[in-house]
């Protein structure tokens, strides 16, 4: 064999496909279709991920955005004539006066503080509810309706009710006005 015949030959083999066999045929195939597939299904989840976001957080969760989106004034309509739902005593404790009586601030009479709230409650319940609409200015300052005039006097004395029951006094829990003194229709 010459050497030109040689190298003839190998450069023919060269071209040969690796393909030699039906079986490697039909995995070939198979594989061409399979490959592009699960490369297109990497990707997708790739950008699904990006819409992603840390465990725990929830800025993008649909009642988050609900929240970003949902407008600056909320209105609630109420029927005028309807009766109206007044706080309980608790309600109006928890969000006007507590501020004050909880650690009784200012000489406030502290919540749950028999010894504070023994003077108050021997003058009886009507001075008290009456310094509570009113206000009062002895020991510290008392605003009027704890400083909220949106208060129903039945809500005050709702609040004064709560606070001194739960400091050693066993008022009744006030009635609640009768809706005929609604505003009429
Ligand atoms: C800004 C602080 C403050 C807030 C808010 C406040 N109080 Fe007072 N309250 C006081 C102080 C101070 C006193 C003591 C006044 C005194 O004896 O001179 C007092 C005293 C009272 C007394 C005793 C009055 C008496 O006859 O001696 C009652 C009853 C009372 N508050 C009810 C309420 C109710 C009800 C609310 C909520 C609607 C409220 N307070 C909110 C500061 C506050």
């Amino acid at each position: 064999m010459s050497n030109t015949q040689q190298h003839q030959e190998s450069h023919t083999e060269e071209h040969h496909s690796p393909i030699k066999t039906p079986k490697q045929l039909i995995v070939t195939i198979v594989l061409s279709f399979v490959v592009p597939i699960l490369i297109i299904i990497l990707l997708v989840n790739l950008v699904a991920a990006g819409n992603q976001v840390g465990a725990g957080s929830d800025t993008l969760g649909p009642e988050a955005t609900a929240k970003r989106i949902a407008p600056v004034a909320h209105l609630e309509l109420v029927d005028a004539s309807g009766p109206k739902v007044f706080k309980t005593g608790e309600q109006v404790y928890k969000a006007v006066c507590a501020g004050c009586h909880a650690a009784g601030v200012a000489g406030a009479p502290k919540f749950g503080d028999t010894a504070s709230w023994a003077a108050p409650i021997k003058t009886g319940l009507n001075t008290m509810v009456t310094n509570a609409i009113k206000g009062k200015n002895g020991v510290g300052v008392m605003p009027a309706k704890g400083g909220n005039p949106a208060l129903d006097d039945f809500e005050v004395t709702r609040a004064v009710v709560y606070m001194a029951n739960n400091s050693g006094a066993k008022f009744d829990e006030p009635a609640e006005p009768a809706p005929a003194a609604a505003p009429a229709k």
